[in-house]
């Protein structure tokens, strides 16, 4: 068997698509490997979303390089949104990296590596095309390790947020079919995940044939032996009140909402090209919380757009306090060569984004803090997903259904099963429980 070793950085999207190159790579006779060194095929699975996300590829590929002067026979590649946006720049200025290969492609990684194979080492292989039918559609991923499995069910997007590199790297939107989608899940349920999560850049732009995403998440959830569903992306204008009854009646659909606000100036909001206002933001908001029991709210947000004044800023504090998220994503702005805002002029420097970050950060922590407290006394209903991350002995961890992280201690290993715990503590963002 042959050695594959991955690497992969970004979004889920993109370690969904690490499983799906390992998939294409099994019949090729690669196994997976965590040892970078003693792989015969490095692939790193790049993000173009922010700069420091580029530039830690760059620092990480010349430290591996490191390995072809012991194993002249490696191959590195590199996937995912760079191989897009910066093919010419690899290829230039790291003359080790074999080929290079964009995420409509990755059916060709068998085909680029037999070439190679063929011929000398030192020639490097670009392929990078757009193709808009591309959705891996029978194709299912490789899964490694966790209780819960993702699956594709779109691909691209069409918005154009003016920050935004994703449809220059990614392409257009397209939608997996049904079937297909059902399929993978099913299979999932035979090889015991019990949570599935659906994911796209913007999952509510789903469409195959009648079915709308409202449609398709409860198709998933009516899957015999799936106990849990929830999504990841949506964009706050295509958030239907369809999708929120769908998790309203359902009881396997997660209520949990990670719905990107991005700021709450309307100012702002319009220069990013959102296409909604901060009002219906809090409708939307408002809508899930009438509707939901307890309903997880997460979001993202980018501090330092051009043209953020203070009282810009303050919209968005404002925002976050009214809604009381569970939880925020809050990142600098960074900007993406070739998308709109590129030519806006900065009018941050990087201290000011620093600070506001910060002020941000310590906000939502007594927000989260305090939601936290009061479930303590309750009764939550957790996924297993085996130790602790900074696990003292026996102590395992677990998701509530609105992806609360929940230590507790028990004699023997647990994992991927659900147990009820009472609620007993809480430190930061983590809940502590005894078993009932
Ligand atoms: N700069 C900073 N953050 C960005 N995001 C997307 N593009 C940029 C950018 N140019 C953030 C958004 C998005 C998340 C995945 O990454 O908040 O929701
Ligand atoms: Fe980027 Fe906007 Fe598309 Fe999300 S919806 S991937 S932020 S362009």
């Amino acid at each position: 068997m042959k050695k594959v070793y991955f690497e992969t950085y970004g979004c889920q999207m993109n370690k969904y698509d690490s499983e799906l190159v390992a998939a294409i790579l099994k019949p090729e006779g690669f196994e997976q490997t965590n040892k970078a060194e003693e792989s015969d095929l490095i692939l790193i699975n790049t993000c173009s979303v922010r700069e420091n996300a580029e530039t830690r590829v760059f620092g990480r590929l010349d430290t591996l390089s490191s390995l072809k002067k012991k194993n002249p026979e490696l191959v590195i590649g590199v996937l995912g949104c760079m191989a897009v946006r910066l093919k010419e720049d690899i290829t230039d200025k790291k003359k080790f990296v074999n080929f290079v290969i964009g995420p409509d492609n990755y059916r060709a990684i068998p085909e680029l590596l037999s070439k190679i194979s063929k011929s000398d080492r030192k020639k490097q292989l670009s392929l990078s095309e757009f193709n808009s039918y591309e959705v891996y559609g029978e194709l299912f991923p490789i899964h490694t390790k966790g209780v819960s499995a993702w699956v594709a069910v779109m691909r691209g997007c069409n918005n154009f947020c003016s920050y935004c590199i994703v449809p220059y790297v990614r392409g257009r939107e397209r939608s997996r079919s049904s079937k297909d989608i059902l399929a993978e899940v099913k299979k999932l349920v035979q090889q015991d995940y019990l949570e599935i999560v659906l994911l796209g850049q913007n999952v509510n732009s789903y469409r195959d044939e009648n079915c709308s995403f409202a449609d398709l998440i409860k198709m998933v959830a009516d899957v015999p032996g799936v106990e849990r569903v929830r999504f990841a992306t949506s964009h706050p204008k295509d958030l239907s009140p369809d999708l929120i009854n769908s998790i309203a009646e359902h009881p396997k659909i997660c209520n949990h909402i990670h719905l990107p606000v991005q700021s709450g100036s309307n100012n702002i909001l319009k220069a990013m090209n959102r296409r909604y206002t901060r009002e219906h933001y809090l409708e939307l908001i408002n809508s899930a919380k009438a509707k939901l029991v307890n309903p997880g709210l997460f979001t993202d947000i980018i501090v330092g757009f051009p043209g953020e004044t203070e009282k810009d800023f303050q919209d968005t504090v404002d925002l976050i306090k009214q809604v009381e998220f569970d939880g925020c994503f809050i990142f600098k702005y960074s900007p993406r060569q070739g998308t709109a805002a590129f030519n806006m002029r900065e009018t941050l420097d990087n201290e000011e984004k620093v600070n506001r970050i910060k002020i941000l950060n310590k906000i939502q922590d007594e927000i989260s803090l305090k939601k936290n407290r009061k479930m303590i006394g309750k009764t939550e209903r957790i996924l297993v997903e085996g130790p602790s991350k900074k696990a003292k002995p026996n102590q395992y961890m677990g998701r509530t259904e609105s992806s609360k992280i929940v230590v507790f201690t028990n004699p023997e290993p647990v994992k991927n099963s659900f147990i009820n715990v009472k609620i007993v503590d809480v430190q930061g963002h983590t809940l502590f429980g005894e078993k009932i």
